[in-house]
């Protein structure tokens, strides 16, 4: 196995749970350098602060906030591996539900995701072999109805990452964007049907995929999804939305 992350400096944000702290544990274990790790409470990072012995680098980052985004930023610019996993979802109607629930995952998962991308820019392209590794999901691919906000969220990050990878790979920076469906973390709790992919296996496909170059990453449920909407996308509309 390729191991691009060995003694590298790797940004990982929402690390505090779920998915980010599969990947942070996961990358421990890979040998990265420093690992420099965001939530929105330092504490919570507390027990991977203690697992990473000195290598775990805890910042506090609000993607809503430009200033503590800066910061973060700042501490982390010798990172040349940045996966943008922080993520924020709201459940609804989007004909009916709170219009500010709609903007909130709109500033969180795209804008915050943006500006995150836009702060690391002017350092990152100077490193080695650098890479930018975003988390976005199936919805990114066609919507659901009930997470309707979300979904164009994650289509919008999923539209910004094109333009940063076609910009980007002149640069030397590869940009990989990765598709997971549904995951067994807080943030999918309230759907208790569905069958979900254990967040330590989808951190695990993602991280050797983008070892591989992989730039289109469809792990556990995300790769039938990601063949149909290649093959059929209005298929999958249909199958996402019944319509
Ligand atoms: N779960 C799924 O089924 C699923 C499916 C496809 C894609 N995804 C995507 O996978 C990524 C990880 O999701 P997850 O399931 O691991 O979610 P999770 O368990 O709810 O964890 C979300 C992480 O994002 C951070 N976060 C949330 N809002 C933030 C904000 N405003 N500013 C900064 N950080 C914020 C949280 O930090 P705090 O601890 O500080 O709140 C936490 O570390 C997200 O991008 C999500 O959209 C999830």
């Amino acid at each position: 196995m390729n191991n691009i992350y060995e003694s590298r400096d790797v940004f990982v944000s929402g690390g505090s749970r779920g998915l980010g702290s599969n990947l942070v544990k996961q990358l421990l274990a890979r040998g990265v350098n420093r690992l420099y790790v965001t939530a929105r409470r330092l504490r919570s990072l507390d027990e991977l602060v203690e697992l990473g012995e000195g290598k775990v680098i805890p910042l506090c980052m609000e993607l809503t906030d430009i200033e503590s985004i800066k910061a973060a930023v700042y501490e982390a610019k010798s990172a040349s591996i940045v996966i943008n996993n922080a993520g924020d979802l709201h459940f609804g109607n989007v004909l009916t539900m709170q219009m500010e629930e709609i903007k909130h995952d709109m500033m969180v998962n795209h804008f915050g995701t943006l500006q995150v991308i836009r702060a690391f820019y002017p350092y990152i392209k100077h490193l080695n072999s650098p890479r930018i590794v975003n988390v976005l999901s199936i919805v990114s691919l066609a919507s659901k109805a009930g997470i309707g906000g979300y979904a164009t969220s994650k289509a919008a990050a999923f539209s910004a990452t094109q333009a940063i990878r076609g910009t980007l790979s002149k640069e030397g920076v590869k940009v990989h964007a990765a598709f997971p469906g549904g995951m067994d973390t807080d943030m999918l709790a309230p759907v208790t049907s569905e069958d979900k992919d254990d967040p330590a296996v989808i951190a695990e496909e993602i991280l050797d995929q983008v070892a591989n170059d992989v730039l289109d990453i469809y792990p556990g449920h995300g790769k039938g999804v990601g063949a149909l909407w290649k093959t059929d996308p209005r298929q999958l509309e249909r199958q996402f939305t019944g319509a």
